[in-house]
C-alpha cells in the first residue's frame, strides 16, 4: 500500500508559499543595476510553455499561493496570457514585474482577460535623459509612462517600482512629483541591492551617506506633504544594506517560504543563488517537491543548524536568519559566512571599506558595464 504520510523533510520544513517564474532572461534594456546573473547569455534553454504549465501545477499542489512573473523581460514571452490563465485557473494571486516595454492596450486587455491581479512597472529615473543613459533606450521612459497610465485605465492600481542608486537619487522629489502626475497608488523607492550587474557596478551605484539621508529625509516630506493633500499614494524606502547595522530576514529564510524557477527550469531559493558554488536542480530532471523537500540545495542553509559564530548563540538569528547567503559569498567568498552587513560579524569591515571604495569612483552612467548579452558572454567563458 502507497504511503501518504508526510517525510520527515516535509514536517520540518513549511510549504513554499510564493512562486516566481522568472519566463525569460531576455530584456530589451540594459540596466547596470540588473540582478540576474552574470553569465545569464549561457542560459538561452527556456521552458516550454507546457514545462510552465506542470511547473505551476506542482507548486499550486505543494501549497504556494503567489505568483510572480518576472525575467528578464517576462513580456518577450509570447505565452505570458496563457500561463498567467492557468496560474490563476490554479487559484494562484498573479502579480507581472515588468519595464512595460512589449505592453500596449491590447496587451494589457489580454492580460485583464486572462485574470491577472496585479501589475507593477519600473521605472529608471525622473527624466528621459538619465533613464535612457541607465537603460540603454532613449525610448523607454516615454513609454513606460504611456503604459503605467494605461494599466491604471484599465483598472489597475498604479504600482511603480524606481530602482535608485547615486545616480538618481538626488533626483528624489522629480521622480516623487512625476509618480503623484501619474497618479500612482503606491511607489516602491528601493536602493539598489548589490547582486548580478549591481555587484559589478557596485562601486558605481552606491550612493553617499549624504546622499541617501537626503533622499529619505525628502520621502518623508513627501509622505506628510501628501497626506495633508489628501492622496493616498504609499512611498515605500527601501535602504541599501551597506547602510544597514543588521542584515535583512532574506526571502524569509532560505527554503522557507520562496523559490524561483529560472528560464531554464533551474531552482533557487532566490533569485541570485545561481551565482553561488552550488548545484541546484532543474524542474527537467526532479519533481518540485523534492527538490523542495530533499534536495541539498535547498537543505543546506534551511533552519539554524548550518549557522557559523556569532549567529548561532545570537537571540536576533529567528529574525534575519543570519542574513544573505548570496552576499556573504560576494562579498566573503563563502556562502556559509554570517552577512558582513551585520555589524557583529567579523567580516562587517568589508562593507565599510567597499562604501570607501565607492565614494572613490567617479565612474558616469555611461562609464558602468551595462546589462546585455554580449558583456554577459565574457562571464559564460570564464
Ligand atoms: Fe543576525 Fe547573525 Fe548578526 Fe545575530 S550575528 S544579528 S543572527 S546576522
Ligand atoms: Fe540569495 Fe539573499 S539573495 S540568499
Amino acid at each position: 500500500m502507497t504511503d501518504y504520510s508526510p517525510s520527515h523533510a516535509e514536517l520540518s520544513a513549511g510549504a513554499p508559499l510564493w512562486l516566481l517564474a522568472e519566463l525569460t532572461y531576455r530584456c530589451p534594456l540594459q540596466c547596470p543595476y540588473c540582478s540576474n546573473p552574470l553569465d545569464f547569455a549561457a542560459q538561452d534553454h527556456e521552458l516550454t510553455t507546457q514545462e510552465w504549465i506542470d511547473v505551476l501545477h506542482q507548486a499550486r499542489a505543494m501549497g504556494a499561493v503567489q505568483m510572480g512573473f518576472s525575467g528578464g523581460e517576462p513580456l518577450v514571452r509570447k505565452d505570458l496570457e496563457e500561463l498567467v490563465a492557468e496560474a490563476r485557473q490554479l487559484g494562484f494571486y498573479t502579480n507581472l514585474i515588468t519595464s512595460g516595454l512589449g505592453l500596449d492596450e491590447a496587451r494589457i486587455q489580454a492580460l485583464r482577460n486572462a485574470g491577472l491581479d496585479h501589475i507593477q512597472i519600473s521605472l529608471q529615473a525622473a527624466d528621459s535623459d538619465m533613464a535612457g543613459a541607465l537603460a540603454g533606450s532613449s525610448k523607454a521612459h516615454a513609454r513606460k509612462l504611456a503604459m503605467a497610465r494605461a494599466v491604471k485605465d484599465a483598472g489597475y492600481p498604479m504600482v511603480l517600482n524606481v530602482v535608485l542608486h547615486r545616480h538618481n537619487i538626488d533626483q528624489i522629489d522629480r521622480i516623487i512629483e512625476l509618480c503623484v502626475e501619474l497618479g500612482a497608488d503606491a511607489v516602491e523607492l528601493a536602493n539598489c541591492q548589490l547582486y548580478g550587474w549591481a555587484h559589478l557596478n557596485r562601486t558605481g551605484l552606491l550612493p553617499s551617506k549624504a546622499q541617501l539621508d537626503a533622499a529619505e529625509a525628502a520621502t518623508e516630506r513627501w509622505r506628510e506633504r501628501l497626506a495633508g493633500e489628501g492622496n493616498d499614494m504609499r512611498l515605500l524606502f527601501v535602504v541599501p544594506d551597506y547602510y544597514a547595522e543588521r542584515p535583512k530576514a532574506c526571502m524569509g529564510g532560505w527554503g522557507a517560504i520562496f523559490m524561483t524557477v529560472t528560464p531554464d527550469g533551474t531552482v533557487l531559493p532566490c533569485h541570485s543563488a545561481r551565482d553561488l558554488p552550488m548545484t541546484f536542480p532543474t524542474v527537467r530532471e526532479q519533481a518540485l517537491r523534492s527538490i523542495w523537500y530533499d534536495s541539498f540545495a535547498f537543505n543546506r542553509f534551511r533552519g539554524e543548524a548550518w549557522m557559523p559564530a556569532p549567529c548561532r548563540s545570537c537571540d536576533e538569528r529567528h529574525k534575519d536568519y543570519g542574513g544573505c547567503r548570496c552576499q556573504a559569498f560576494l562579498l566573503t567568498g563563502d556562502p556559509a559566512a554570517t552577512d558582513p552587513v551585520c555589524a557583529l560579524s567579523p567580516d562587517h569591515g568589508l562593507i565599510e571599506t567597499a562604501r570607501e571604495e565607492a565614494a572613490q569612483d567617479v565612474r558616469s552612467v555611461a562609464q558602468l558595464t551595462p546589462r546585455n548579452a554580449r558583456e554577459s558572454k565574457v562571464f559564460c567563458r570564464a
